[in-house]
């Protein structure tokens, strides 16, 4: 049982590990949250300190749901759940990751917006699905440049992509779980919603732009 807790507080505090504020503070003084949309993701990082930064917290935001997710294979190794278990508790630490990552005890309970950590957890469970969800965000941002959009869109697209033969989970829970998460990104995204419906949501400016 302890195990279990152990591994269950391990995947909040993981997803509560707040890259893109602790990037800013330590090695650009200043705090993310106060500059570019405001958000302590690893876009608003991109945006505000550059591809070095952002590139990092990326990659750290993926990995922390990543790592949370595999803390369940770590219970079936330690004998503390049965094999039979393993995706609830994939699930339940993926949660709770994301749930960290977007209500950070270290922050304030001021995080991001849990793409990343998404990511991240559903590439421990499902990678075939984020493939194309991937392709779908890239799609999307090509076309729209909105990375808020895209986001959202390929979030969506993970949950209907299960519903059909091929992408089909075993787990019916996986099925639920899939728009649980797509409800979830739009309702961090109600700002970028409101910007988007203005005409004021930023731009990602792409290279060839240029005239
Ligand atoms: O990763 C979050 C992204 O979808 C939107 O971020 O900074 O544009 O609100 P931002």
């Amino acid at each position: 049982f302890l195990y279990i807790l152990g591994a269950l507080l391990g995947a909040y505090l993981l997803g509560s590990i707040p890259t893109a504020l602790w990037v800013g503070r330590s090695f650009y003084h200043l705090d993310i949250r106060e500059h570019g949309s405001g958000n302590s993701g690893a876009t608003n990082t991109f945006r505000v300190l550059g591809k070095k930064a952002g590139s990092f917290v990326m990659a750290v935001d993926v990995l922390k749901g990543w790592l949370a997710t595999s803390l369940a294979a770590w219970l079936v190794s330690q004998q503390a759940i049965a094999p039979g278990q393993l995706l609830y508790f994939q699930l339940a630490c993926g949660v709770l990751a994301v749930l960290g990552h977007i209500y950070p005890v270290f922050a304030q309970f001021r995080g991001g917006k849990g793409v990343a950590t998404i990511l991240g957890v559903m590439l421990a469970i499902a990678p075939a699905t984020v493939g194309i969800c991937i392709l779908v965000f890239i799609t999307m941002l090509l076309l729209t440049r909105y990375v808020s959009l895209s986001s959202m869109t390929a979030g969506v697209a993970f949950a209907v992509l299960q519903l059909l033969p091929g992408f089909r989970p075993d787990n019916q829970l996986l099925l639920w779980f899939g728009f649980v998460l797509a409800a979830l990104l739009i309702y961090t995204h109600r700002a970028n919603i409101g910007r988007l419906r203005a005409g004021t949501e930023s731009r990602v400016p792409m290279p060839w732009d240029k005239k």
